[in-house]
């Protein structure tokens, strides 16, 4: 009989110890365990990463946990939307199977001693804006990982910095967890989908769609045969024109090292990063010459 997805919600484990033992039961079944760590404020783009992961296990961990140590203190910690029972209801109309979401004291006991650098791919970029950011990333998906224990787990290009970073960890550590990643889900003027759109005024919204705009353009410019460096020029006049202020950056990278390009190899990246009005955006799109 199908399940009644208006009435039927999922179960939340609150702690670590509640989690392991469902978890423990399904592996003990045999069956494969997906994981989408998340910070709530669900929206398709998060979804589509449990659909994703469906494919590729027989039952789906979401967490839900706004990790306040990827924080700094003048960021939107307190800000961050909060909304776990739509969340829920969401969630229980994808193949998600069971969320996990802790309160901040069960992931940061008060003696909790731990911070994991992961250094190559998280070197420039967010970090230039954001020094701490990769080092609260990377030990609380590895505190995830190790409290989950899946055996695949999905993560979107939309923060592509951070796919890499998740999978230098997994591969430095010798995790044995696969990392699949998921496209990016726009909205239908190309806008990537954020829990920080909120944010935005209606104003500013209208304009938000330049950051992909601009991307775009620099991808296209190359193509037609400009360097770099003129392909910038052009992507970052879009920029200034729609009120992005200031643009952290806007940059062509290799694909899979994120090291700085004179000329495009194939694959690259090209990446941006800009405040419009308080709200901060960041997007990225493939570049294959
Ligand atoms: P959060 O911003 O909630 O994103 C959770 C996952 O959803 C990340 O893998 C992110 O890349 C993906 N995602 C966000 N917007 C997307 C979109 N428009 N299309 C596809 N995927 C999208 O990223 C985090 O949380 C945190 O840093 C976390 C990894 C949970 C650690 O705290």
């Amino acid at each position: 009989m199908p399940l009644d997805t208006e009435t039927y919600t999922l179960p939340v484990a609150r702690t670590i110890a509640d989690l392991q033992a469902q978890v423990t039961a399904w592996r003990a079944e045999g069956l494969r365990i997906g994981f989408v760590p998340t910070m709530g404020a669900l929206h398709e783009g998060h979804l589509s990463l449990v659909d994703l992961a469906a494919r590729h296990a027989d039952k789906v961990v979401v967490s839900i946990f706004v990790n306040p140590t990827q924080f700094a203190p003048h960021e939107d910690l307190d800000a961050y939307p909060r909304t776990e029972q739509e969340d829920a209801e969401k969630l229980a109309k994808r193949p998600a199977h069971l969320i996990f979401a802790p309160a901040a004291r069960e992931m940061y006991p008060e003696e909790f001693d731990l911070s994991i650098q992961v250094s190559g791919p998280s070197e420039g970029l967010e970090s230039d804006a954001r020094p701490h950011f990769f080092a609260g990333v990377v030990t609380v998906v590895a505190k995830l990982f190790a409290a989950v224990k899946p055996d695949i787990a999905t993560f979107g290009e939309k923060d592509y910095q951070q796919l890499l970073v998740v999978k230098k960890l997994v591969r430095d550590l010798d995790l044995g967890i696969e990392i699949v990643a998921g496209e990016t889900t726009r909205e239908q003027d190309g806008l990537a989908m954020s829990s920080r759109n909120a944010y935005l005024t209606s104003d500013e919204r209208r304009r938000a769609s330049q950051l992909y705009a601009a991307l775009n353009n620099v991808a296209d410019t190359i193509k037609q045969g400009a360097s770099i460096t003129e392909a910038r020029e052009a992507g970052l006049a879009i920029l200034h024109e729609a009120g992005f202020d200031p643009i952290d950056y806007l940059e062509v990278r290799d694909a899979e090292t994120l090291t700085p390009l004179e000329t495009v190899t194939s694959p690259a990246r090209v990446l941006a990063a800009a405040k419009l009005g308080a709200t901060r955006l960041i997007d990225n799109i493939p570049l294959e010459i």
